[in-house]
């Protein structure tokens, strides 16, 4: 009897009024147990049907949709699954690799590996495939991020780490290496380990990004800009508490820790932080090591002295044209300073940051 009434019930789509008045709670919850839990041949695999009032009423599943023919069939994947990270998810059949060059300025290889993405798209593999942000420039080409803030990047090799990423600076896309705001964190007393993992007081503070991670971003990409910029100047002797200087190179990279993570950048610059016209203070440091107290690689161990007090840098006998690193207030000598050539400046604010050519 109750399979009967739910048959009638199915092909009628409304409730006998007549066989209701008769059947108890008890009975009526039965049925739609028994209709909930075997649906009809209506209701396939991808269709969630209930029962509303008698009325068999089917939803299409999460990731199913509703064709014209009334068929649950998959959901555009670009909607069900959207791409991670910001992928670029287009179900269109134009050409995707004149898709892809017409919106970024990519290499043949990154092309294939875009390509590749869009033609699964139609499929189901986006979400695997679509490219993780391994830096800033990511951050802000493919991932669409305008806003200078904190981000987590994927290098190849090495686990996710947090960046504060300069999206606004000479085009965006910088990941920040190093920061100097106040002297609520010390840099000059930093060990060779503290240097090596980095150490800051918040990524958008004083910081180091530590140089395995440096070494990392700069050597996963053939070309990479370094870009230098350092406000005021708390020398008594060349006060100008409002200068703003800057300087960026080509083919900045360091070498790794059983190189001493030394220092490679192209020597010709541009910006305006230095009066020599050949070198800048950073210049004179290409090709040298990287030195902090208790790992001297070259530099003078003088440059660790209370009065050079410079560590974690790229120095050699002469401690350095600049140091950048070094103690944020001094009493007398040297600490946080840049030589321009003509004079030399104690900046208030220092930041590096490095962007990939392309
Ligand atoms: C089926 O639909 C009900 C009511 O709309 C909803 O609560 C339930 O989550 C759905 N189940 C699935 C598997 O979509
Ligand atoms: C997909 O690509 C076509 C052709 O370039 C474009 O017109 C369309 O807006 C794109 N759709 C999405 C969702 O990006
Ligand atoms: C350096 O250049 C920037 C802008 O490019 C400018 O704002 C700044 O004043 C310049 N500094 C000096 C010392 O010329
Ligand atoms: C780098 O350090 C190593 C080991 O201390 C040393 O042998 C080498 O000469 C140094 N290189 C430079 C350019 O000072």
């Amino acid at each position: 009897m109750p399979s009967l009434i739910a048959y009638l019930c199915l092909i009628q789509g409304l409730f006998l009024i007549a066989v209701s008045a008769q059947l108890t709670t008890q009975l009526t919850t039965q049925l739609t147990t028994q209709l909930t839990t075997q649906p009809t041949a209506t209701c396939n695999a991808n269709t969630n049907c209930t029962i509303v009032n008698c009325q068999i009423v089917c939803t299409c599943k999460q990731g199913f949709t509703q064709n014209a023919q009334n068929q649950c069939v998959p959901a555009d994947l670009c909607t069900s699954q959207p791409c991670k990270n910001g992928g670029t998810c287009n179900r269109s059949t134009i050409d995707p690799v004149k898709y892809r060059a017409s919106l970024l300025s990519l290499t043949k290889e990154q092309l294939v590996e875009e390509a590749i993405c869009i033609n699964l798209l139609i499929t189901t593999q986006c979400q695997s495939q679509s490219k993780p942000m391994t830096d800033c420039y990511d951050w802000l080409h493919i991932g669409g991020a305008t806003k200078s803030g904190i981000y987590e990047i994927s290098p190849p090799g090495i686990k996710p780490f947090k960046v504060f990423c300069d999206m606004e600076t000479d085009g965006g896309g910088w990941t920040v290496f190093q920061r100097r705001i106040n002297d609520d964190l010390s840099f000059h007393d930093k060990l060779w380990n503290d240097y090596k993992v980095g150490f800051n007081n918040g990524l958008e503070n004083n910081l180091w990004l530590g140089n395995e991670n440096i070494h990392v971003l700069s050597t996963k990409d053939s070309n990479v800009e370094l870009r230098i910029d350092f406000w005021g100047n708390r020398n008594p002797n060349f006060l100008n508490p409002n200068g703003y200087w800057w300087e960026k190179h080509t083919n900045f990279y360091l070498d790794d820790e059983a190189h001493f993570y030394t220092l490679h950048l192209s020597s010709s610059f541009t910006g305006n932080s230095s009066t020599w016209s050949v070198k800048s203070a950073l210049s004179h440091s290409n090709g040298l090591n990287f030195s902090t107290a208790d790992a001297i690689h070259g530099s003078h161990p003088s440059c660790f002295s209370p009065y050079f007090q410079f560590s974690g840098w790229w120095s050699k006998t002469v401690c350095g044209q600049a140091s950048l690193n070094g103690k944020y207030n001094v009493e007398s000598g040297f600490g946080v300073h840049w030589s321009t050539g003509d004079i030399i400046i104690i900046p208030t604010r220092t930041r590096m940051m490095l962007r990939r050519l392309a």
